[in-house]
């Protein structure tokens, strides 16, 4: 049985993941400092799958602590999710930001290859694509980013190129994720924001149950079908099955012979179209049978028009594509939230 790593396995894409590799038969470790995330996660990912992974509150900093896991298990792949990702909050303490994420990959990457694991799923993000660069997005578009939190992915992923050049045991997938959303169809697992959330449907969700009295619309006049911004919002089962397909073709073809050059590859997981702030209103309310309501505020800055990917390497390479509907994600997002109205502290 394959051992994965999953650090920030206990945060809300990370968890999703975890009961994916659980169904798939494989042992999970996870690593997480928790400071955006609660242990009753693990409580659900054994209520869904009958099996709890092993846990240990490691924060990656500390690398006599992440040796030690990594000297104490025989582990075959690491998914490394662990980072800060509030974009707003990343323009206010960008030091944190750069310090948190980069110093974390950097001893996560270094020590893996002190114990020579170099498969490695990295989670990255749509966001490396910019601001200037044509829509849809193309993996091999040139990278750049409008602030911290995006300069660190773009940083990581330039780390890993360059580690995986000079050494080509590395065996590199870049997931570049596009909006995630949606819940575990259970009801049992979802996205859990601290405070005020910052993206869309958390925020959606909160007003659904009356925590929030009503949803900010960041721009009513872009150059949009309805004049909101329009995302590529994919489920979150759908985005832990596209790490499922990413782990399968790297430990299919374990690259430690020093032969292959092509041993890092980037993939856009997306659904490949966009919906628009309103339309995505429109599917909640449908599926939850809840008024949304909401007022056009300004707009948010650093954010884009319009952005959703070109799917057609994940889709050739992975054979992976998404099978959920923005119905499926907003039925599963309000089941999830109507079940548990304070997160995992309901
Ligand atoms: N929006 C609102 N009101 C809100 C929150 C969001 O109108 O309260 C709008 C935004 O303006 C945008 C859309 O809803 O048009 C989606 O916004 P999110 O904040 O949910 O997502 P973003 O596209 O801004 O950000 C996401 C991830 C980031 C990532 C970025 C680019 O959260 O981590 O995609 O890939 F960097």
């Amino acid at each position: 049985m394959k051992t994965i790593l999953v650090t920030g396995g206990m945060g809300f894409i990370g968890s999703h993941v975890c009961v994916s590799l659980l169904e798939q038969g494989l042992h999970v470790i996870i690593v997480d400092n928790l400071c955006n995330s609660n242990t009753e996660v693990l409580n659900r990912i054994d209520q869904i799958t009958g099996k709890k992974p092993l846990f240990y509150p490691v924060n990656l900093l500390d690398e006599d602590a992440l040796s030690a896991v990594f000297k104490r298990h025989n582990i075959d792949a690491v998914i490394h999710f662990a980072a800060l990702k509030a974009v707003g909050e990343s323009s206010c303490i960008p030091l944190s930001y750069y310090y948190n994420n980069i110093t974390c990959s950097l001893v996560l990457f270094n020590v893996m290859e002190k114990y020579k694991v170099f498969n490695l799923v990295f989670s990255s993000s749509a966001t490396v694509y910019g601001e200037h660069n044509p829509i849809p997005y193309v993996e091999n578009y040139p990278l750049s980013a409008t602030n911290p939190y995006g300069r660190t992915k773009v940083m990581i992923e330039e780390i890993l190129q360059d580690a995986a050049r000079a050494d080509p045991r590395w065996n590199i997938s870049l997931l570049r994720y596009f909006n995630p959303i949606g819940a575990h169809p259970s009801g049992l697992m979802g996205e859990d924001p601290n405070g005020i959330p910052n993206n869309l449907m958390p925020f959606i969700t909160q007003v659904a149950v009356g925590k929030r009295d009503a949803l900010n619309v960041f721009g009513g006049d872009y150059p949009t079908k309805d004049g909101t911004g329009v995302r590529d919002y994919i489920h979150v089962v759908d985005l832990a099955l596209g790490h499922i397909k990413a782990l399968e073709k790297l430990i299919a073809s374990p690259n430690n012979n020093c032969v292959r050059s092509n041993s890092i590859s980037a993939y856009n997981l997306g659904a490949g179209k966009g919906y628009s702030v309103l339309e995505v209103v429109k599917a909640f309310e449908k599926a939850s049978g809840k008024k949304i309501n909401y007022v056009i505020s300004p707009r948010r800055e650093g954010d884009l028009a319009e952005f959703f990917a070109d799917v057609s390497k994940a889709s050739e390479e992975l054979g992976w594509k998404v099978e959920r509907s923005l119905d499926d994600m907003c039925e599963d997002a309000w089941n999830w939230q109507s079940k548990n109205p304070e997160g995992y502290l309901s």
